[in-house]
């Protein structure tokens, strides 16, 4: 039985004492719902992939409440430092070199020389992150390629979320940016977007002060979950860029394209990526065929493209 636990400091402490027990469970972050283990114990890293049926290969995002835990985990220079300190805490995971005595279990980072980490900017995961006091390595909290969790529910499912196989999730209700963070890395030491999310790249790139490179992508060696060429996938067929419904399609819109939901009805990207999986997770339940209104590239549109391609994408 997963019990859904208040953010009050009586739940805080609830949710504490389960990760340091070596327990998993789920917490909110701005983003998506993750499911957190302890960073340092490697039962409880294990435990995160068993219960998403995550392929082992996949590392994880180490979550921490401040710059001061973030730099002893990991080597920054003076572009991640300019990146931290215009985007965190928030949506922005930077993938780093690991100090070897940062105490990370290897499974997290899959045994690699670099670990992604994050300064999540929601206050229940904060006060969570300073009660707990240690990383927390949190992937989404979805089982391995279904839609990713942006309300408690969704992860308290017993059928499409991780109900049953998780103690407790922390519920703090729904996830304000509602896709995950956007991933940067270095690549022969330049800039590159691994992975589309909460922060729009040109926003990245006006800080920089150059472009990020797109990295190669190979499908078998995916280096960012998004990268699995079926990911995020609801059970029923999705078909994109359409202006209507066909047959019986439930078709989502966008702006100007009406859809028997909206995503956003002013065509705002933001509000439309902080509804996205909640709108697919409802879709998905009525068991018919989805479509889905032309969404444009630019800002966070980036992202929810990204994800909705991936959904879409035959498996
Ligand atoms: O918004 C988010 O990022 C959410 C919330 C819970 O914080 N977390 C999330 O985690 O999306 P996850 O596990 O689904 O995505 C993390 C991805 C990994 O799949 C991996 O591909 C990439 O980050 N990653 C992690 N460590 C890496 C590394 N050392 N090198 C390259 N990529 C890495
Ligand atoms: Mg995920």
């Amino acid at each position: 039985q997963t019990q859904l636990i208040s953010p009050d400091p009586e739940g805080i402490a609830r949710i504490s004492a389960l990760l340091t027990a070596g327990e998993v469970v789920a917490i909110p972050t701005e983003t998506v719902y993750g499911l957190a283990g302890d960073a340092r114990n490697a039962v409880a890293v294990a435990r995160i992939y068993a219960a998403k049926g995550r392929p082992s290969f996949n590392p994880l995002i180490v979550h921490l409440p401040d710059l001061e835990t973030a730099e002893r985990i990991a080597v920054f220079d003076a572009q991640s430092r300019a990146l931290a300190a215009a985007f965190w805490p928030g949506a922005l995971t930077m993938v780093l070199p690991l100090r070897p005595d940062a105490g990370i279990a290897s499974l997290v980072t899959a045994g690699l020389g670099t670990v992604a980490i994050r300064l999540p900017a929601h206050q229940a995961a904060r006060t969570l992150l300073r009660a707990f006091g240690g990383p927390l390595a949190a992937p989404s909290a979805n089982p391995s390629g279904r839609i990713s969790p942006t309300a408690a529910a969704h992860v308290a499912d017993p059928v499409t979320g991780l109900g049953g196989r998780i103690p407790a999730v922390l519920d703090a209700g729904a996830c304000p940016v509602g896709v995950e963070s956007t991933i940067i890395g270095w690549v022969a030491g330049q800039p590159a977007l691994l992975r589309p999310g909460g922060i729009a790249a040109e926003d990245i790139q006006a800080v920089l002060g150059q472009p990020l490179a797109a990295p190669v992508i190979d499908p078998d060696m995916p280096s960012a979950p998004g990268q699995l060429t079926s990911h995020y996938a609801p059970r029923a067929s999705l078909r994109l860029n359409a202006t209507s419904a066909a047959a019986d399609e439930v078709l989502i819109g966008f702006g100007d394209v009406a859809g028997e939901i909206s995503l956003s009805e002013n065509g705002d990207p933001v509000e439309a990526a902080s509804r996205l999986f909640d709108i697919l997770h409802r879709a998905d339940a009525l068991g018919r065929p989805i479509a889905v209104a032309p969404i444009p590239e630019t800002g966070l549109g980036a992202a929810i493209n990204d994800r909705l391609r991936r959904a879409a994408a035959p498996r």
